[in-house]
């Protein structure tokens, strides 16, 4: 069945590449940019000046997935990163918002402090790392552009492909010890869910905020005890170990990163898994 023509920008991305793969096989017209030169899609740099820009396509929607995904970068490069994050994402979507285009910005529970579970959409904003800083100021243009604009916030998209299961199986294999943190929490989601509800979104031409996170928080010691058991590791390898706030880009550690989800369960039907579940699927597909 056919949709809106949607604009993913950055679609070279982990989150870009499964919505452009969904959106196509469900028939919708997708138009894509890259920095990278990938083959059909339109060259678009962010760190490059606007004024450099190539001319963006006409589209009824535009899901803006590029930029530093990273916290820890952002924190190490926080000129560089907000230049691309909050400058030029900014510019886009007064761009493409100028030309008629509905813009879907994906953000994130970062924008929070962590202090609280399952965080309320009207809770205001208070970031503890420059990542959150960033999606805050980017957040504020794309819901100042009234019903052309959408922010959609993620907790932690987890997926078989994350180097860090990877890593830990491998160590856990050869009877290494792994030391996930105890200290950082997790509210994961698969990247099946994040596509359905930003496609309900697209579906719908919804506007405003929407949140996209498990129904609970975890940590990082629950994920690799699921590694463990499935793959019969001796569990006494995972060793928790605390990590300081520094090293993963925070002022401060958050203590939960959950997202309440109450508007997509009642106006797109679609409910927060448990982490548990969400940790047992990814874990069980590597
Ligand atoms: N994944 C998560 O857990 C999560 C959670 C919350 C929010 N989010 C947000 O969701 C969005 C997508 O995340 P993701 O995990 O899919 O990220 P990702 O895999 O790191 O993809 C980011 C994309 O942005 C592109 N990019 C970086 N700098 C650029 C620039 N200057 N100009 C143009 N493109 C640029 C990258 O290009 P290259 O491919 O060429 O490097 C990459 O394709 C991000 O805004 C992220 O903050 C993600």
């Amino acid at each position: 069945m056919s949709g809106p023509r949607t604009l993913i920008v950055g679609a070279d991305g982990e989150i870009a590449t499964a919505l452009c793969q969904s959106l196509t096989a469900r028939g919708w017209p997708v138009v894509t940019t890259s920095r990278r030169g990938t083959p059909g899609a339109l060259p678009l740099d962010l760190s490059a000046d606007p004024v450099t820009w190539p001319a963006l396509p006409a589209a009824d929607a535009a899901v803006v997935c590029a930029g530093f995904s990273n916290i820890a970068a952002c924190m190490r490069d926080p000129a560089g990163s907000a230049r691309v994050n909050v400058t030029a994402t900014a510019a886009l979507a007064e761009r493409l918002a100028g030309q008629g285009t509905r813009v879907l910005f994906l953000s994130s529970n970062q924008v929070f402090d962590g202090a609280l579970p399952r965080r309320a959409r009207s809770d205001a904003p208070c970031p503890v790392s420059e990542y959150g800083r960033q999606k805050v100021r980017t957040e504020e243009t794309v819901l100042g552009l009234g019903a052309r604009g959408t922010v959609l916030r993620l907790t932690k998209v987890l997926t078989p492909a994350l180097k860090l299961l990877r890593d830990w199986r491998a160590a856990l294999a050869r009877g290494g010890a792994v030391t996930p943190f105890p200290n950082f929490p997790l509210a994961p989601v698969p990247l099946s869910l994040v596509v359905e509800t930003a496609t309900a979104i697209l579906r719908d031409g919804a506007s405003g905020l929407f949140h996209c996170s498990s129904a609970d928080d975890v940590t990082y010691v629950a994920l690799a005890e699921s590694l463990a058991r499935r793959f019969g590791f001796d569990a006494g390898l995972v060793r928790p170990t605390d990590v300081q706030a520094a090293t993963l880009g925070f002022d401060w550690l958050p203590a939960y990163s959950s997202l309440e989800m109450v508007r997509e369960s009642t106006s797109l039907g679609i409910k927060p898994p448990m982490a548990a579940q969400v940790i047992d699927g990814v874990v069980a597909a590597l």
